[in-house]
């Protein structure tokens, strides 16, 4: 492997594909009933799946259950779970206290379509960690940051909306906008194209999305200048999480957000993948900067389906006064409520947190990895959250990204797959969410198998 001019080496891609081969082979054996059952399911079930990204080549992994740490897939096989459902079940799988809870909420009935008592509960404590006074529930990801875009536009009276080159925000037509655009479809770096994501958006739709790269407060202020009057509001992953873990710079957060106001927008946090997982209180806690909004789901629902919205006084305000609805039939259902209220209240503590220091400073392992075999890579890590660059310098915006082959973070998915660790598939980052469970082996079992991949990648 010569040398790349920076110390690094240069990853031998004929040697990636060689091993790829070998890992992909080793996996189908594995899985003889899980690649029987997916012919089976495709007959019903659009490519034997439920999501299209439940997908990934070489096939999806049919999960039977999970406990704790581990999952293990309808073939048998164990894994250690730092996929983690995208996130979701940073307490760990079938936790004690959210399986009492929901068995018992079971019994008293599942839903009404009216509140229930547990809801309030859920939202003292979200107003807690997220410093923000009123919440509502929802169902997903997807319908938070949609009623955020409804809001920061009822309560503006503008249309346009300015979000972070390279970020998803849920499959709503509002936002499928330039989420991973290609180098080709992308524009110059100083005005993004605005890239649809899918085919079927209606027309009109992706004009109304202005794309700014991530961690450039100038670039932000160039848009407002640009479009004077025009923007609603931003909505922004405060540390991107969808493609690696791309944290903010020390500062830029609370400049986006000065700029937002100083010209009448609002400014949403998008903290369905960092809430609850980068601290106790999100990344509102972990940057110290509070949005008008902060769109959650994933981690607080205890691994049921949830979503919420919160907000300032004035942000929320025509909802208070009941001028603009925010609705659904499942908001606040009362079998996520209980599983929710629990995990905020009595798993998900703050003590619970300082565990991430004691995975993180194992996980820093693989940093001592790279550099023992000069690896164009470098190690992120942030609470519950991680991932490994594999580019000498680490991803800082979405453009960065264009750089990595996507060979080398596939191997390295399948290679821990193939030696018990599950993690989420990502065509070119390798990232993964822990829970408040996971012991030192599980982290260790992660090190030691990156250092088999370091090691055969290196030789
Ligand atoms: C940052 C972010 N926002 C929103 C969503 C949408 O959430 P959901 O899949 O629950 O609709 C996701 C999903 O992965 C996400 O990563």
């Amino acid at each position: 492997m010569p040398a790349n001019g920076n110390d690094r080496v240069e990853i031998d891609l004929g040697l990636v594909e060689e091993l790829t081969n070998k890992e992909t082979a080793a996996l189908d054996a594995k899985h003889r009933r899980s690649l029987e059952y997916r012919e089976v399911a495709k007959t019903h079930l659009p490519g034997g799946v439920s999501s299209s990204w439940q997908t990934w080549p070489p096939h999806p992994i049919y999960v039977d259950r999970g406990k704790g740490s581990k999952v293990w897939d309808i073939d048998g096989n164990e894994y250690v779970d730092y996929h983690n459902g995208y996130g979701v079940m940073v307490m760990g799988h079938a936790h004690p206290k959210i399986v009492e809870a929901v068995q018992k909420r079971v019994e008293l009935g599942t839903h009404f379509a009216q509140p229930t008592e547990d809801a309030l509960v859920c939202a003292e404590n979200l107003a807690e960690r997220f410093r923000l006074p009123y919440w509502r529930f929802g169902n997903s990801g997807t319908e938070a940051t949609m009623d955020a875009c409804r809001i920061m536009r009822a309560t503006t009276g503008r249309t346009k909306l300015l979000k972070i080159e390279g970020t998803y925000h849920g499959h709503h037509d509002s936002l499928m906008v330039s989420v991973f655009p290609s180098k080709d479809a992308a524009g110059p770096r100083d005005h993004p194209a605005s890239v649809p994501q899918t085919l079927g958006m209606p027309e009109g739709i992706v004009e109304q999305v202005v794309n700014v790269p991530f961690n450039d407060a100038d670039a932000v202020r160039r848009a407002f200048e640009e479009h004077p009057g025009e923007f609603a509001g931003m909505i922004i992953e405060p540390a991107m999480s969808n493609c690696g873990l791309v944290l903010p710079d020390p500062g830029y957060l609370q400049q986006v957000e000065d700029i937002c106001h100083a010209n009448g927008a609002l400014l949403a946090f998008d903290e369905v993948k960092t809430g609850c997982t980068l601290a106790w209180g999100g990344a509102v806690e972990a940057f110290g900067v509070v949005p008008d909004l902060v769109c959650l789901a994933k981690a607080i629902g205890g691994g049921l389906p949830c979503g919420a919205i919160g907000g300032t006084e004035e942000a929320l305000g025509m909802i208070i006064r009941g001028e603009l609805d925010q609705v659904g039939t499942f908001n606040g259902n009362p079998l996520t409520m209980a599983a929710m209220k629990v995990n905020l209240t009595e798993v998900l503590t703050k003590d619970a947190y300082r565990r991430f220091d004691e995975v993180n400073g194992i996980f820093e392992r693989c940093q001592t990895v790279i550099d023992k075999y000069r690896l164009p890579a470098s190690v992120k890590l942030l609470g519950a959250k991680g991932s490994i660059d594999w580019r000498s310098t680490p991803i800082h915006e979405y453009r960065d990204l264009w750089e990595i082959d996507d060979r080398v973070p596939q191997l390295a998915w399948l290679w821990q797959l193939n030696r018990g660790v599950f993690k989420s598939p990502g065509s070119k980052w390798e990232s993964w969410s822990s829970s408040i469970v996971h012991g030192d082996e599980d982290v260790q079992r992660y090190v030691d198998n990156f250092e088999e991949l370091a090691s055969a990648i290196a030789s």
